[in-house]
């Protein structure tokens, strides 16, 4: 691995705390899901560690909240630089440990480092307000303040944009953090916490912990008093677990958990864009992220127009190592992220479902694009987040009904819909019920938008404008004796 890489010293094997590289036991395996070769063996942390390492952030805190918003701002455009200098070797150790195609590791490592820029610059937009009193002799001053330590639990499917997009908002709030990245994808996470380390940003404030004992690191940062706020992204399930976790010390949490997309082509649609747009949204990262379309809804009228539209384009797309530059489709990330694909598939075939492209596993880890036609709501695969390149496709005849099927779920990410109709395209956008509506587009990721759901995939909004209040307290100061 490292012979591929230009800059050696992005390969690290242990946590970064307090400035300082820690190896100490403990050793798990890296695998590249592609070939199941052991990439590197990590040290992980033990509870000792991850406490002393509260601490130091809690110390490194008290220096970095004091600086101007300037100068935080210099400092994530210095870490920013870096990123973009050592590019092409962060999207190749992405794709190694993630096994996505090598052009995606390419757009996530740019739109990751997007989110440093962005809010280095939101640094300097911290205001307050000045609210008129109904009291004479009164002013009201609203004040804004770093929350304190943060803790972020960040997931294996976006090993750098996800640690990026949390800890630019918390750190430019003037929050130190704490990084735990998956297990299954440390490396992205060590070499991001390198070129912190070259961009020389202060030590303490921006820590990477490694462990494969998840629960462990949760426990540690959240019995802490000194860790104020929890940033997860990953599964519904661990999400109530965190947030039942929170509510002894009351401790500030976001979310950013599963969704159950829906993609509906009403028969007005643009189809040719309505298929591109399709296929960019259930195959990017292998169908492996949580604003993927899950279920696609089709208006009867043009359901057999739009599938050969659908089939032509996974015709031609390439499945195999992420590393080859024609790659479009690699591995899912491990054998029971692919029994769960294989499962969900046939419990759909036994109920009716067929496959009319694809559905075959071709090597270790890789599972043909597919096309599953006659879904239905008896189908866990219907319910369920796939997490896999398999595309469910459901007729429907009329808005209402359509409307009703997509908002059937507990979940609430995003959703996409395509119509040229105006007056449709708003009350369809208004009456689904998700944090984020893709319309006439499947692709709504960017730094300048809020990402996050409402139900049971979460709260908390990242990037835009909002994502920086996350990290933020309110303090009200009521100023009298002003007779
Ligand atoms: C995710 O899958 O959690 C994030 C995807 C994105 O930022 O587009």
């Amino acid at each position: 691995m490292i012979n591929l890489l230009n800059n050696k010293k992005l390969l690290k094997y242990g946590s970064y705390i307090n400035g300082e590289w820690i190896v100490d036991g403990n050793y798990f395996d890296v695998i590249n899901p592609y070939n199941g070769e052991t990439l590197a063996q990590m040290s992980g942390c033990n509870p000792q560690i991850i406490n002393k390492s509260i601490e130091s952030a809690d110390q490194a805190m008290s220096t970095w909240k004091t600086l101007t918003a300037r100068e935080r701002n210099e400092y994530l455009i210095a870490w920013y630089d870096k990123i973009i200098e050592n590019k092409e070797d962060l999207s190749i150790i992405l794709t190694l440990e993630q096994g996505k195609p090598i052009k995606e590791s390419r757009a996530e490592i740019s739109y990751g480092a997007e989110y440093l820029k962005w809010f280095a610059e939101e640094a300097k937009r911290i205001y307050g307000d000045v609210i008129p009193a109904s009291v004479s002799g009164k002013k009201i001053l609203v004040t804004k303040e770093p929350i304190g330590v943060v803790a972020a639990i960040t997931p294996w499917n976006f090993p750098n944009a996800m640690i990026t997009r949390k800890v630019s908002a918390a750190m430019a709030a003037g929050c130190s953090v704490l990084v735990k990245p998956s297990e299954l994808t440390p490396l992205s996470a060590l070499a991001l916490a390198e070129l912190a380390h070259e961009a020389g940003i202060p030590e303490g404030v921006f820590n990477v912990i490694i462990t494969d004992k998840p629960q462990e690191f949760a426990n540690e940062v959240i019995a802490s008093k000194i860790v104020k706020k929890l940033s997860f992204t990953g599964s519904t399930r661990v999400g109530k677990l965190l947030m039942t976790q929170c509510g002894h010390e009351i401790k500030r949490l976001s979310l950013e958990l599963g969704g159950n997309a829906p993609f509906i082509v009403f028969e007005d649609a643009d189809l040719e864009n309505a298929a591109d747009q399709c296929v960019a949204s259930k195959f990017r990262n292998t169908g492996q992220t949580c604003v993927c379309t899950n279920r696609i809804f089709v208006h009867k009228s043009i359901y057999n127009l739009f599938l050969e539209l659908l089939q032509d384009r996974l015709n031609s797309l390439k499945i195999g190592n992420g590393l080859d530059e024609n790659t479009d489709i690699g591995p899912l990330i491990n054998s029971a992220a692919l029994k769960k694909v294989e499962n969900l598939q046939q419990e759909a075939i036994e109920k009716g479902a067929h496959i009319i492209t694809g559905g075959n596993v071709i090597g270790k880890l890789l599972i043909e694009p597919t096309i599953l036609c006659e879904v239905n709501t008896d189908m866990a695969i219907y319910h369920q987040e796939i997490f896999g390149p398999i595309a469910t496709i459901i007729k429907f005849e009329t808005e209402e009904e359509v409307i009703e099927m997509a908002n059937d779920t507990e979940y609430g990410l995003a959703s996409y819909f395509f119509s040229k109709d105006y007056a449709k395209v708003w009350r369809v956008a208004e009456k689904l019920q998700y944090g984020m509506v893709g319309i006439n587009t499947g692709m709504l990721s960017m730094v300048e938008g809020p990402f996050g759901g409402i139900k049971q995939s979460g709260f908390g909004r990242e990037g835009s404008k909002y994502g920086i209040e996350e990290y933020l307290n309110l303090k009200y100061l009521c100023l009298g004796g002003l007779d």
